[in-house]
């Protein structure tokens, strides 16, 4: 009989002691997401009826349910807008879109109308930062929102809930590119993957010297070998498409336009590693997108891309697509197993790292969904075309979202070694004071700084790059930074739980002027703590912004 063992299952097979996957426990979201969206919340009652099916406590159920910002345990009009309240979206007039809101529906942020048709709420940023300000309502995303256009959206909600036309987002203008926007023949970076085998597929992405693009960096080729060489019946390739930092909103184009390199990208990942399994993580906001990337994905089975016998070469591999819903620490890699396994996305302790102790207890790679398109163009053209991009120590090229204050935002593909100031003129920015390189927890740069490159050897980024002109108040920029943290963070450890307060109600000492040398050295202090104890990334950098723009200001 199985002994069950947490996520996984040791049974006896062939005489052996074996791991088999129990994902019995990691259909939990997907169930809540589905009453959450036939009848608009989770009662006491479904949360019942889910531990009794599952097999769990309902408080289980409840924390589940209580963690995610798109899941809700108590009633919610039937129609639901979130205003995006990211800086880029602020930068732009959320606040007067709000207040349009608050005027047409006749409530407050927070409220719902008394006919139960519409609850305004706020939320993070949604990855529509180039159409800022920008509104996710009902599952879908809508850009570029005036004041009237506020008028139009809830005339149309009242009169067709199903329609909003005319006020979708257009695909953001792509400008310049050279790798991840190069073309290449369908499949031919799988094909010949195949045609190479696992072990010279790991030694060119190895020698391409590619590293993850999602933030952190990590060397591709070492994950991919880490997991390779980890002893396990069942493997998993995970991309995370969980896209949440603000001012970040290239994976949204890359996912619109080049799915099928990512399902690639996730496929050459399998054969290095010896998966058979994939899952696309993709962020609650990107709803509106799984229709077409099952499309994407049903046309790769037609062409033996996916599925059994791969190509005619006895390899299987599948993709499945699961959704988040409304939390930003799941892009945090163990937080997003965790998730795709029914539980809080709250970090894990590491090690074990997931190439180990990954999805299921299984070893797993997670990458980035442009590390996929990256991989799939390297093993389609070879790492010395690759190489040909970039610096010597940051090979190939970056994706980056621009946003904020210049005429042209957008996604813009660039060479690793670009400097700030060439970011600029690309984006016609004038008047710039400060660009906030990664995002929320990046570092700001200011004029004395826009020499500086993007790449590992100096400035790395996920790819979010935010301009702020001169007009702009660089402390209430950082004071809706550390608002985002102190609104994501998973509560868990207490570096992160109670600095990021800390640093807040000391932002607003310092804007009033109350602030004595003791005290900001006592800050500095905090933010240094909190970098070296948080148990994840968040927390860890989350004083980044505080601290660049503390230390140049005041
Ligand atoms: C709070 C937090 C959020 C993150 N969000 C994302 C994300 O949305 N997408 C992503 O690829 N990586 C994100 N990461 C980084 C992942 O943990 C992980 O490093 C990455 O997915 C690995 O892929 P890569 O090696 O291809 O970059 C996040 C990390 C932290 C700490
Ligand atoms: S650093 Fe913050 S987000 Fe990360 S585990 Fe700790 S409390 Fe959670």
């Amino acid at each position: 009989m199985a002994k069950t063992c947490g996520v996984g299952k040791r049974i006896i097979k062939d005489g052996k002691e074996v791991y088999v996957c129990d994902d019995t426990r990691s259909k939990l979201l997907p169930v809540l997401q589905k009453i959450q969206a036939e009848k608009g919340m989770i009662s006491d009652s479904d949360m019942q009826t889910v531990a009794g099916e599952f097999g769990i406590h309902p408080v289980e159920v409840y924390s589940v349910a209580t963690f995610y910002a798109f899941l809700s345990v108590k009633e919610q009009g039937r129609h639901i807008i979130r205003v995006s309240n990211c800086v880029s979206c602020v930068c732009a007039g959320s606040g007067q879109i709000i207040k349009a809101f608050e005027k047409e529906l006749n409530i407050k942020v927070g409220e719902t109308t008394s006919d139960k048709e519409f609850t305004l709420l706020e939320t993070s940023c949604i990855g529509m930062c180039d159409q800022a300000p920008a509104v996710f309502v009902d599952g879908k995303l809508v850009g570029s929102l005036t004041p009237e256009k506020v008028v139009v959206l809830v005339k149309e909600l009242r009169a067709n809930p199903s329609k909003l036309s005319g006020l979708y987002p257009v695909t953001s203008e792509k400008r310049s590119g050279n790798v991840i926007f190069s073309e290449i023949a369908p499949y031919s970076g799988l094909k010949k993957a195949l045609e190479l085998g696992r072990s010279s597929v790991l030694e060119q992405v190895r020698s391409s010297g590619i590293r993850g693009r999602g933030g952190a960096g990590f060397p591709t080729g070492v994950k991919w070998n880490l997991a390779a060489a980890a002893q396990s019946d069942q493997k998993f390739v995970v991309c995370n498409a969980d896209e949440g930092e603000p001012g970040t909103f290239k994976d949204r184009v890359l996912l619109t336009e080049y799915a099928q390199l990512i399902f690639e990208g996730m496929a050459i990942a399998a054969v290095a590693i010896g998966a058979d399994k994939g899952i696309l993580y993709l962020r609650g906001e990107y709803l509106s997108f799984v229709g077409d990337l099952e499309t994407e994905l049903d046309k790769m089975r037609k062409n033996n891309a996916l599925g059994q016998n791969i190509m005619g070469k006895g390899f299987n591999f599948d993709i499945e697509i699961r959704l988040g819903s409304g939390a930003y620490v799941c892009g945090e890699e163990t937080a997003l197993i965790e998730s795709l396994e029914g539980n809080r996305g709250e970090p894990r302790n590491r090690p074990p790292f997931p190439v180990n102790t990954g999805f299921l207890g299984m070893p797993t790679v997670v990458n980035n969904v442009e590390t996929c398109i990256a991989v799939t163009h390297i093993i389609a053209k070879g790492v010395d075309w690759f190489k040909t991009f970039g610096t010597e120590k940051s090979y190939g090229t970056k994706v980056i979202s621009v946003s904020g204050d210049c005429k042209k935002p957008g996604v813009y593909e660039v060479d690793f070694g670009i400097t700030i100031s060439d970011i600029l003129k690309l984006v016609q920015a004038e008047d710039t004071q400060a660009v906030q390189v990664g995002g929320a927890s990046g570092i700001c740069l200011f004029d004395n700084e826009f020499q500086r490159l993007i790449g590992y050897e100096d400035v790395p980024t996920g790819g979010a790059i935010i301009v702020f002109n001169k007009s702009r108040n660089m402390l209430d920029i950082v004071g809706n930074f550390l608002e985002f943290f102190q609104e994501e963070s998973c509560g868990q450890c207490t570096p992160c739980r109670e600095g990021i307060p800390v640093l807040i109600e000391m932002l607003e000492a310092i804007k009033k002027g109350e602030r004595s040398e003791k005290e900001l050295s006592k800050l500095f202090s905090l933010s240094e703590t909190m970098q070296c104890a948080s148990k994840c990334g968040l927390g860890q950098s989350s004083p980044n912004a505080f601290l660049s723009v503390v230390n140049k200001l005041i």
